[in-house]
């Protein structure tokens, strides 16, 4: 119930409609009987400066950052921490006694792959060097990956990329050609990640970039676009026998990260889970 008292939760992003995220943190504030309410703004780029002033006059205690905000938002943060800094972007704002920005999305990710293998020390390739890729290889390697392939389409992007990420964390990271390259890598490779819009809905039936006679069966697969949830790589993926995770691992887990920032308690993953579960059946 909305009291006098209730906080405001929120998410900015232009478009911000279609997002499920409203029922993950509400269902996490009915969990823990919080009195929050988490709601969706629509700030156009012009409006973001007056977006991030006018939450705070107005109390609003978090809100998730989305596209095409993520980077922009940077310039109205006090403090930026450590892992959104070094990814260049926010998805998650606190505000206390200074607003202060956070990135959960590359946490999001190792979270869902850890629950089906340990990134220590392994192999990681990377399709797409966008923002999605520069939070989850940063990510990856912070939590102990060994060797992080960057696989792009301009191949640039993917040099610039492992550069910024060997500058950081000295590690054993490459751009690789999309090609026979990464058909030789992927052999002994423990982790493919997608993070390329490609096969996500409406263009379902786009061609992965990578097939089953590409993967082994000791690899696991995550694919970060949840509609459809078996894309054309997840569906090559189970024909190799190897393991797959759906993009809601990543939403979920991106979600709890961001609850736990602002609220400092942890909800469940079947609180967000049961709650997702209706609009999933909708995609
Ligand atoms: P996000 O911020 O969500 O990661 P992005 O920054 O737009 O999204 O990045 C999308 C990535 O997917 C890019 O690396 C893009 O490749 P380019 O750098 O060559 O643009 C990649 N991508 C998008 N469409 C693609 C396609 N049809 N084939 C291969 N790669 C594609």
């Amino acid at each position: 119930m909305i009291t006098g008292k209730t906080k405001i939760m929120g998410l900015i992003g232009d478009p911000v409609e279609h997002t499920i995220s409203p029922y993950m943190h509400n269902a996490g504030f009915k969990h823990f009987n919080m009195d929050y309410v988490y709601v969706t703004f629509h700030v156009t780029k012009e409006n973001l400066k007056f977006a991030i002033e006018g939450a705070r006059a107005l109390d609003v205690r978090g809100l998730n950052v989305t596209i095409p905000h993520k980077i922009e938002v940077m310039k109205y943060l006090d403090v930026i921490h450590e892992t959104a800094w070094h990814i260049g972007a926010v998805n998650t704002i606190k505000f206390a006694d200074e607003i202060e920005g956070y990135n959960t999305d590359g946490l999001g990710a190792v979270r869902g792959i850890q629950d089906v293998k340990s990134i220590k020390g392994s192999k990681i390739i990377i399709l797409g060097a966008g923002g999605a890729s520069r939070a989850i290889s940063f990510q990856s390697l912070l939590s102990g990956a060994e060797q992080v392939l960057i696989a792009n389409r301009t191949r640039d992007k993917a040099l610039s990329l492992a550069l910024d990420l060997n500058d950081y964390l000295n590690k054993d990271v490459r751009a690789i050609d999309i090609g026979e390259e990464l058909k030789e890598e992927l052999q002994d490779a423990d982790i493919l990640i997608n993070t390329t819009p490609i096969g996500m809905y409406p263009n379902v039936d786009q061609e992965p970039l990578v097939t089953s006679d590409m993967m082994h069966e000791g690899l696991v697969v995550n694919d970060v676009i949840y509609n459809p949830l078996e894309t054309g790589l997840l569906r090559e993926a189970r024909l190799a026998g190897a393991k797959t995770i759906t993009g809601i691992k990543m939403l979920i887990y991106q979600g709890i990260e961001s609850f736990k920032i602002w609220t400092g308690r942890e909800p469940p993953m079947d609180v967000f889970e049961e709650a997702l579960a209706p609009e999933i059946k909708k995609l």
